[in-house]
């Protein structure tokens, strides 16, 4: 039988550079003759897009934190059953563009909202299902507003500089907190970010060698 894949996902606000680095890990993962599909949140199927279109969407009705956490939820479900699982269980590696730490990050930390609430949303939807490595790009939300400069915004882009902020201290706390996080400095240049990247999967990938060869 094929041993079940790895799961991998990628954090950091918007303006880190997460697009241009999902396929750094991607690329390295082929190189390195593993079989990888690539995926984001919200999203990653048509129903979860569907729902990604809506809590992207600017609109003039104010939207219920509780409306936005269920449906980050909701997509989240649909991407585990449809994508992440059947992936996993096939022997292919799952690199995510996003997944829960950024509901902690975003709902818990920038909204406010009840870390015990999402923990417990995490069970429902996730059972024990957690990522086996978790990059955080990390940059000062500062930096990264310049970064993202003229481009159109999304709902969330929208956000104040103090939210960015508090979703930055969220990021950290749980990127200190477990053995599964790798904080990368994102104010290096795109090349650097990108060795640093590198090395960070290429090791990971020597251990799940080790770790499988020795089970
Ligand atoms: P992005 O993937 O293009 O960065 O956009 C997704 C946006 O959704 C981003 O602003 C972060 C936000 N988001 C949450 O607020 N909670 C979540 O759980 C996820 C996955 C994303």
């Amino acid at each position: 039988m094929e041993a079940r894949g790895r799961f991998i996902t990628l954090e950091g606000s918007e303006g880190v550079g997460k697009s241009t680095n999902i396929a750094v890990i991607a690329d390295t993962l082929r190189l390195l003759g593993i079989d990888c599909v690539t995926t984001r949140e919200p999203g990653g199927t048509p129903f979860a897009e569907e729902i990604r279109q809506l809590l992207l969407s600017v609109r003039a009705e104010p939207v219920s934190p509780n409306a936005e956490l269920l449906l980050m939820f909701a997509a989240r479900a649909q991407h585990l059953s449809e994508l992440i699982e059947p992936a996993l269980a096939r022997g292919l590696w799952v690199v995510s563009d996003r997944f829960t730490d950024a509901t902690f990050a975003y709902q818990g930390g920038g909204r406010g909202m009840n870390t015990a609430v999402i923990e417990q949303l995490e069970r429902i939807v996730q059972g024990s299902l957690r990522p086996d490595l978790t990059l955080y790009l990390d940059l000062d939300p500062e930096v990264a507003a310049n970064r993202l400069a003229d481009r159109e915004r999304d709902r969330f882009e929208l956000e104040s500089r103090p939210f960015f902020a508090r979703v930055r201290n969220a990021y950290l706390e749980r990127a200190r907190s477990a053995e599964r996080y790798r904080i990368i400095d994102a104010s290096e240049s795109l090349e650097v970010v990108g060795q640093n990247i590198r090395a960070v999967i290429e090791r990971f990938v020597q251990q799940s060698r080790a770790g499988s060869s020795a089970s």
